[in-house]
């Protein structure tokens, strides 16, 4: 995955799924038979994917990398302050790092001030991991860094065992809301448990808005997100053998601006059968794929889910437009 926005969390961190093997197969057949009907946004990013996630990101209607990448490039000093603190040494660890263009203002502005820090990037692609050990000691030849290729928490403990220095931990791209915020919830726990009083967590988020604003971030005119939404039926046929028609299945994304909960789902246009390795998925006329959950949310529910997961909120990076923030937290 060459992009910071396209590694999302594994399967524990899905959290719509009782499929616990960790397999394609097992888990689109668990998802198929399971009432209602859902898929795991993870296995969105093969090579077609993380393609189409990249035009994604370059269409007029999505918004949240612009922002955030605003976010980085126009606060890069006050965020870099924020997290070098006292001036102690540091590890910067990035969870999801992909392409590490966020991160790379981060890291161009620390070396010049002479920052005492090691960026340790973790995703689960060793393809990211090659991509970054061979391209950001040209870019940042002062840089010092250990790229980590593994699960996110078993990379987190390995950090730890490397170096005791303080951590910073970075999640960015509103990948957090590509879970049910329960899981989501949790998922921070999680990260706290592995960090020490005063470590860091910098955590990018999507915000509420305009509703029209976040429906058609998913809902774009070229079709791209109905793209991005089908190619899993397409990987399905090209990696299980599977024999969707994927034109007999429509793309509908919907936004509560209540909930901030936007949703995609796969609708069948007809009664259909489909039959994956010898296993026949019957789907009826209507019936919907539950695909993904991208979560928005306030300021107040940020800081609330920080409090809960045993963080202080310290501190909100907002783009010009206030669509999304990229939140420091400190470990309690
Ligand atoms: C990766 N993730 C934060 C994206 C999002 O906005 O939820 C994935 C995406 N799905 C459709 N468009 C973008």
């Amino acid at each position: 995955m060459k992009n910071t926005d396209t590694t999302i969390a594994k399967e524990e961190m899905q959290g719509q799924s009782n499929c616990r093997t960790g397999k394609f197969y097992e888990d689109v057949i668990c998802g198929l038979s399971s009432s209602p009907k859902f898929l795991s946004s993870m296995y969105f990013y093969d090579a077609v994917g993380d393609k189409l996630f990249q035009d994604l990101m370059a269409c007029d209607e999505y918004y949240p990398t612009n922002c955030e990448l605003e976010i980085f490039s126009e606060k890069t000093a006050e965020i870099c302050e924020a997290i070098m603190g006292d001036g102690d040494a540091f590890d910067l660890i990035e969870l999801g790092a992909g392409d590490a263009s966020k991160s790379t203002y981060l890291l161009k502005y620390l070396l010049e001030k002479g920052a005492d820090f090691s960026y340790l990037p973790i995703d689960i692609s060793s393809n990211t991991i090659s991509y970054l050990n061979i391209t950001l000691p040209v870019t940042l030849p002062n840089l010092q860094m250990t790229g980590l290729n593994g699960e996110y928490f078993d990379m987190l403990k390995k950090a730890s065992v490397i170096s005791n220095k303080r951590k910073v931990v970075m999640f960015l791209g509103s990948n957090i809301g590509n879970m049910p915020l329960d899981v989501a919830t949790q998922f921070c726990a999680d990260v706290r448990s592995h960090l020490s009083a005063g470590d860091m967590m910098l955590i990018g988020v999507d915000l509420k808005k305009n509703p029209a604003t976040v429906l058609a971030a998913y809902n774009d005119k070229e079709g791209i997100t109905k793209r991005f939404n089908l190619n899993m039926l397409e990987r399905i046929n090209r990696e299980l053998g599977g024999d969707f028609d994927v034109s007999q299945f429509e793309h509908y994304p919907t936004y509560d601006p209540e909930t901030g909960a936007c949703k995609s789902y796969l609708i069948s246009l007809r009664d259909q059968t489909v039959s994956i390795q010898g296993k026949s998925i019957f789907f009826a006329k209507d019936e919907y794929i539950f695909m993904e959950i991208s979560q928005k949310f306030t300021v107040a529910e940020i800081d609330n889910m920080a409090l809960t997961a045993s963080f202080k909120p310290a501190v909100h990076f907002f783009d010009s437009k206030h669509w999304f923030t990229d939140a420091i937290w400190v470990a309690a």
